[in-house]
């Protein structure tokens, strides 16, 4: 990938890889999560002006606590986690530091309310991966491979958002409420129609 700024960034995506490919990870968490989330992560550092050797690491690791934890407090397990993959590519143990404690801050599943710019860029970094067709697809694919009907999605999704919106909020940075909006506002609009569209045969 072109836009790393150190040798090491392309050593921790390539272990990371490994892993992915020796471990399972839910399928709407599989590397091709872990690369779009380093492509925002790259764009929204740039603009809030945070720094990219601790944001692309955190990118790379931030998920990989999924396979072996699964979801609830991934991002909490997944502080401790990543560090043996930090350390084996060379990073140092301040680095180690940061870069986990941002991975830990990059979900709100955990109920300690701290922030930082770090945390709050990979948040939505994450997020963006969240809407959109991408999102539409990944919500619907996550609600029915956890035993949702097809009919349920629309309200499911809808009713995430609003939570979200009410408890926190989607977006952290201005960078990342910016780059979201149309998105946010594409997949809002295709779970209505297609609640709309269900009710037509209610
Ligand atoms: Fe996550
Ligand atoms: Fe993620």
């Amino acid at each position: 990938m072109k836009s790393f700024t150190e040798a090491r960034q392309e050593k921790l995506l390539k272990l990371v890889k490994d892993y992915y490919k020796k471990n399972k990870f839910d399928p709407i968490h599989q590397i091709d999560h872990i690369e779009r989330v380093l492509f925002w992560v790259i764009i929204i550092s740039k603009q809030e002006k945070a720094n990219l050797s601790i944001m692309i690491p955190a990118a790379i690791v931030h998920d990989i606590a999924l396979s072996k934890y699964g979801d609830d407090f991934h991002a909490k397990k997944g502080e401790i986690f990543c560090k043996s993959f930090l350390r084996r590519v060379g990073y140092r143990t301040e680095e180690i530091k940061k870069i986990s404690e941002t991975v830990r801050l990059h979900s709100t599943d955990d109920p300690i309310r701290e922030r930082t710019l770090e945390g709050n860029i990979l948040f939505d970094a994450d997020k963006m991966d969240a809407i959109g067709s991408i999102g539409t697809f990944r919500h619907a694919f996550d609600r029915m491979n956890k035993g949702a009907q097809f009919t349920e999605i629309g309200n499911a999704t809808l009713k995430w958002f609003k939570e979200k919106e009410k408890h926190d909020s989607i977006f952290f940075t201005k960078t990342g409420k910016e780059l979201g909006k149309q998105r946010m506002r594409y997949i809002k609009e295709v779970f209505v129609k297609l609640n709309k569209e269900l009710n037509e045969y209610r």
